[in-house]
């Protein structure tokens, strides 16, 4: 196996979308956007500072009010939050940089303070996720979620399809559909936290059916080819989810599926999200093997593993988080050898500049 690093700075396509480099910045959640979800003032200057990634995800962006289960983050259901998002659009362009937006439901993992009139969170059927999340009023514990009756999820696929289509309006080059990491599609997949007897609910093939009904109705706005999808089938970190019992035919079925829509590529979080590239057993290689598109790998990767997965064709990019943070020209940094800034895991979430676009680069 090549390990020459040099396959990082080449130029690679998935499916419209074309790279100028491997490196992809993967979604990170930093919670600086309004009570309005309205993405921060700041937000511009941050993800310009990052044009440089061969791709920008943007952060996980709320489809409807119903959808957000942190506070501060930011949304693409409204005017407003569409027009904000347009002015980092054109920042990111006009800094020679691409950027996709990931369009995502949390589902269960969201508290009743963060909801439409105070209303519980919901999911595919009422199962308690275990912990806290960030209200506008500090950590609060997770509760019950209320179970989406049938004639709901309707709704909740054109809310998908609002949100691609402000998305598009607002400049961006592409979509991500959110359905990993245990929030609403993967609470769907999984049959420890779907325990449905319609036809969202049982075999694989319901499942799976809300993931392919959302997406479908992303591409139908898009064209497949500006659409991706992320998928995470071990993670246990959100709400400690446990696993679907047999994931590798769950997401092995899913994938089949997403394979046969032409999309733009798959995005794994190879092991635990927040965590590492533990992969409890599962084979993303053949996972892999079975999307005919272009593959990112995530989660914790080094230089010299990214370029050994490009190297042998495993994956076709590879998607940075964490090393995204503290340094804006990471791409730069990786080309000359340069140390990496280690951002405090203070700075993640909430704030305003500080600990968000004040992050030096090398070179001015
Ligand atoms: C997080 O806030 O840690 C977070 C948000 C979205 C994800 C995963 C993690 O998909």
């Amino acid at each position: 196996m090549s390990t020459s690093k040099d396959i990082l700075f080449t130029p690679t396509s998935l499916g419209a979308l074309k790279l100028p480099n491997r490196f992809v910045m993967a979604p990170l959640t930093r919670s600086r956007a309004g009570s309005d979800m309205v993405p921060s003032p700041f937000a511009k200057t941050y993800y310009q500072q990052r044009a440089e990634a061969g791709l920008i995800i943007a952060e996980a962006t709320n489809i409807s009010p119903q959808a957000r289960g942190y506070a501060f983050t930011p949304g693409i259901f409204t005017d407003a939050q569409e027009a904000g998002w347009r002015e980092i659009t054109d920042t990111v362009h006009q800094a020679g940089g691409r950027i996709v937006l990931q369009l995502w439901h949390v589902g269960r993992i969201s508290h009743p303070s963060l909801q439409p009139e105070g209303q519980l969170p919901v999911a595919p059927s009422a199962v308690a996720p275990s912990g806290p999340t960030s209200t506008e009023s500090g950590m609060q514990d997770m509760v019950t979620p209320r179970a989406l009756r049938t004639d709901e999820i309707p709704g909740i696929i054109e809310d998908y399809r609002n949100a691609a289509a402000r998305a598009r309006r607002a400049g961006f080059d592409g979509v991500e559909v959110h359905s990993a990491n245990c929030y609403l599609l993967d609470q769907f997949l999984r049959d420890t936290t779907n325990q449905r007897t319609d036809q969202y609910g049982g075999s694989v093939e319901n499942r799976t059916r809300l993931t392919l009904e959302a997406t479908q109705a992303v591409i139908d706005e898009w064209g497949a080819d500006r659409v991706g999808i992320r998928l995470s089938p071990v993670t246990r970190a959100i709400g400690q989810t446990p696993t679907d019992s047999h994931p590798v035919e769950t997401y092995g079925y899913l994938v089949d599926r997403l394979s046969d829509m032409k999309l733009a590529y798959l995005h794994c979080v190879e092991g635990q999200t927040r965590g590492s590239r533990t992969e409890d057993g599962f084979d993303f290689v053949s996972l892999r093997r079975r999307f005919s598109g272009s593959y990112i790998a995530n989660n914790g990767y080094s230089f010299e593993d990214a370029a050994a997965i490009l190297n042998d064709g495993t994956a076709d990019a590879v998607a940075f988080g964490r090393p995204f943070i503290g340094n804006p020209d990471l791409v730069e940094r990786a080309r000359i050898g340069a140390p990496l800034v280690d951002a405090p895991e203070s700075s993640y979430y909430m704030g305003g500049a500080e600990g968000y676009i004040d992050f030096p680069k090398l070179s001015g």
